[in-house]
């Protein structure tokens, strides 16, 4: 496809601004980086020879409406992870694209929805036969757990290791009770607590171009974490670049594994992609026990698709040039709307 019929097609670029006055419940680091991916998908949609604007996203949904409205794009790159700081509100962005009846790149707002629900997403799992940890959702500090320790606490619909700290691992009642309290008060919603898998930690991207087909394996290297610290991807393992937490958790991709492990997750995260309805791409995380058995952790519908992050990483490793990436997802979503 040549640049001569790219040049007829407007696509318009959605993404959450970050605002600190209405931003005050999430944290900075994660929520900007949304505008960095906006920036990368414009130069990379630009190159391919679209023109293309981008459309912050802030505290005014009417604002916005009338500049998706103004822009009347034939197009929308969905980049919205949030609404207002809350990303329980993600789908409804999507929602009000499907209503409006216009062509928009990424998950539609049913399955953004459901993913966001770590346990009702793991209970989809789990009756499809697709192994997750043992959860309960604990909605009381003095609710009982029949998971044995070591369990992770950690708030059920959040994303972006939001709420999930060093010390959200925990090994006995007291402490338990500690972080179950903080995802009620900080994140004003019940914990998700689950087992905690000791091991290693994988994630896989899911391509979906026509049909489903995982990328190659990418895996975190704990190796290098400082001594008594818990080998999980917390919030300053994933945001905080001058954090020891953030340089001792190098992502390796491709991951340095068996043939047979490699499929197994690949066919694994296709499935967990399949039975969560996704389409576009999207982003399955693992981890492994000692004994080899790997559990979802969790279905991404929305990842972190910013240059340096997993997912571009992973479409480099497989040979896919990341405006590549951007032409098969915008031509996608408007076959999509062509068929309608
Ligand atoms: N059951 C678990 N066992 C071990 N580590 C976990 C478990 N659940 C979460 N983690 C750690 O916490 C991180 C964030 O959890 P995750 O469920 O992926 O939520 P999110 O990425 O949406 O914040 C994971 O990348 C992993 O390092
Ligand atoms: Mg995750």
């Amino acid at each position: 496809m040549g640049k001569v019929k790219e040049k007829n097609i407007l696509v318009g670029i959605a993404f959450n601004a970050y605002d600190p006055i209405t931003s005050q419940k999430t944290e900075r680091p994660s929520e900007e980086s949304v505008e960095q991916t906006a920036k990368e998908a414009l130069t990379a949609v630009t190159e391919l020879g679209y023109t293309a604007f981008i459309l912050p996203l802030h505290k005014s949904f009417m604002a916005f409406l009338n500049r998706v409205k103004d822009l009347n794009a034939d197009v929308i790159i969905n980049l919205c992870e949030a609404f207002a700081g809350y990303p329980q509100l993600e789908s409804n962005v999507a929602a009000a694209f499907e209503l409006l009846g216009v062509a928009f790149t990424g998950n539609d707002s049913r399955t953004l929805a459901l993913c966001l629900n770590k346990f009702k997403t793991k209970a989809i799992l789990k009756q499809s036969g697709l192994p997750t940890a043992p959860a309960k959702i604990l909605d009381s500090p003095d609710a009982k757990l029949d998971i044995p320790f070591p369990v992770i606490v950690k708030p059920n619909t959040e994303d972006a290791s939001l709420g999930v700290h060093p010390d959200s691992v925990v090994r006995d009642q007291e402490n338990l009770q500690k972080q179950v309290q903080r995802i009620i008060d900080i994140h004003e919603q019940p914990a998700l607590v689950e087992a905690y898998i000791d091991g290693r930690e994988f994630n896989v991207g899911v391509l979906d171009d026509g049909k489903p087909e995982a990328l190659p394996v990418s895996e975190i290297d704990f190796s290098k974490m400082p001594e008594g610290q818990e080998h999980i991807l917390c919030y300053e393992a994933k945001w905080l670049t001058d954090d020891i937490l953030y340089t001792s958790t190098p992502p390796v991709c491709p991951a340095q594994i068996d043939d047979a492990l490699k499929a197994k997750l690949q066919e694994t995260a296709v499935k967990a992609f399949l039975t969560t309805s996704c389409r576009d791409y999207a982003r399955v995380d693992f981890r492994m026990d000692k004994k080899g058995k790997i559990y979802v952790l969790e279905v991404n519908p929305n990842p972190d698709i910013s240059l340096n992050a997993g997912y571009a990483r992973a479409l480099a490793a497989a040979g896919i040039e990341y405006k590549v990436f951007w032409q098969k997802m915008i031509e996608k979503a408007l076959a999509r709307k062509a068929k309608k």
